[in-house]
């Protein structure tokens, strides 16, 4: 009943998140498209006047829409003023909460892989923590250097620290658990530039109104560079969040190098849509981002790694065996390895008759991402491998 609440938890969490996730990108996407298609007012026009800088007309949902932009804020505060935050909020801190109860609180399981590095479960929570905390305070920094003042500059050092951070990762946890990070780093840059830098600027520029000063146009300014860093940010991390389906990317040797082209392919196609938007010619982005995911198409291609010779016969008997020895501790109803409280995946092999029924399954985590078993924690050894293949290569043939 305990392992299904905490199941049940997890889904709940999860739903949550995405929808709050589906909230934030939305308002992202919306808000750049905005200021990339709004246009001045007529010179002279009343709009002009009241100190609009840009404005559009939309039609949505059967009704006409008349956004306008001010250069930095109107004479007078408006009686009602929408704020965006709490869905940034949200996706941060059901993200957070589904981080503690997936890899934090089993860290043993989802997030060390001994073949990698040999850390304790509380080491590889500390690696996660410390760099998605590393992570924020060197992206505010360099921000407020002069780094921070070119786009390009700024863009170009973000995802070469980022890579190095991917590169790091994937020598400390499991390659799962190495993406998940890596795209933890990202939404905590992310939220925190809500938290800590748009929303205190715009509380900032509000004060400034009511006590009737004019405000700093610089918080303006500032919260518009982190917002646009975050629309940039938000391709590469939903494929992160997504990518844990996608064995052959975590699971590939160099996988922070495939992490690297699928986030600089994300990266692209937004700005196709940002210079589309503005009415440029943008073509060449769109162009290069398939360039990069063709690349990673025919790199993550599964070639099966050259397994040893079998000798004797393979019967389900032999097969049976191995997945007694190294799979059945997590893969039983009743799992006995620490952390794992559910048959990961709802994948039970304990009966002669599941082992044969998975048998695709089983060949594809064991033999080609080699995935399976997670973290190799119970230690098959090529052999056992080969046997493995070789039985499902002969029909995966029943007793
Ligand atoms: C340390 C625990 C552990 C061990 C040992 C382990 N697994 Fe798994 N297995 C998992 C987890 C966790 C998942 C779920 C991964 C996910 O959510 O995508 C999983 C998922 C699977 C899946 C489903 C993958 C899919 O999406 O189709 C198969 C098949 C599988 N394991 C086979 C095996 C086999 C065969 C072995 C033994 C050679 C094995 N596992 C050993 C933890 C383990």
């Amino acid at each position: 009943m305990e392992a299904h609440l905490i199941e049940f938890l997890g889904m709940l969490l999860r739903w949550l998140h995405v929808i709050a996730g589906i909230a934030w990108v939305g308002s992202s996407f919306y808000f750049v498209w905005l200021d990339d298609s709004i246009e001045p007012p007529e010179p002279g026009s009343e709009a002009e006047r009241r100190g609009v800088a840009g404005e559009l007309w939309a039609v949505h949902g059967g009704g006409f829409y008349n956004p306008q932009k001010y250069a930095v804020a109107p004479a007078r505060l408006p009686r009602k003023l929408h704020w965006f935050k709490w869905e940034a909020y949200v996706t941060w801190l059901s993200g957070t909460a589904l981080l503690v109860i997936v890899y934090w609180l089993h860290a043993q399981a989802m997030m060390v892989d001994p073949s990698v590095a040999s850390l304790t479960g509380a080491q590889a929570v500390g690696v996660g923590l410390a760099s998605m905390a590393a992570s924020w305070i060197v992206y505010d920094l360099l921000c407020r250097s002069p780094i921070g003042r070119s786009g390009p500059t700024m863009a170009a050092v973000t995802f070469a620290l980022l890579t190095l951070l991917a590169w790091e990762l994937t020598r400390l946890l499991g390659g799962r658990a190495a993406y998940i990070h890596v795209g933890t780093s990202i939404g905590t840059i992310m939220a925190a530039n809500v938290f800590f830098v748009i929303i205190p600027g715009q509380r900032r520029m509000v004060e400034a109104m009511r006590a009737g000063r004019a405000p700093d146009p610089a918080d303006g300014l500032r919260g518009k560079q982190r917002s646009v860093h975050n629309n940039y940010f938000t391709l590469p991390v939903v494929f992160i969040m997504i990518s844990n389906h996608y064995a052959a990317t975590f699971g590939h040797p160099q996988a922070w190098a495939v992490l690297a082209l699928m986030g600089a392919a994300g990266v692209s196609i937004r700005h196709f849509f940002n210079r589309r938007h503005k009415g440029a010619f943008a073509w060449q982005y769109l162009a290069v981002a398939a360039v990069l995911l063709g690349a990673v198409a025919v790199w993550t291609a599964p070639h099966v790694r050259a397994l040893p010779a079998v000798s004797g016969p393979v019967t389900l008997d032999r097969v049976r065996a191995i997945v007694g020895q190294r799979c059945v501790t997590c893969h039983s109803q009743s799992p006995t390895f620490t952390g794992i409280t559910q048959p990961p995946a709802g994948v039970v092999l304990t009966s002669p008759a599941a082992i044969v029924q998975n048998a695709q399954r089983i060949y594809q985590q064991v033999v080609v991402t080699r995935i399976m078993p997670l973290g190799n924690a119970t230690g098959i050894t090529d052999e056992e491998r080969a046997v493995i293949a070789a039985w499902v290569a002969a029909g995966a043939k029943g007793l």
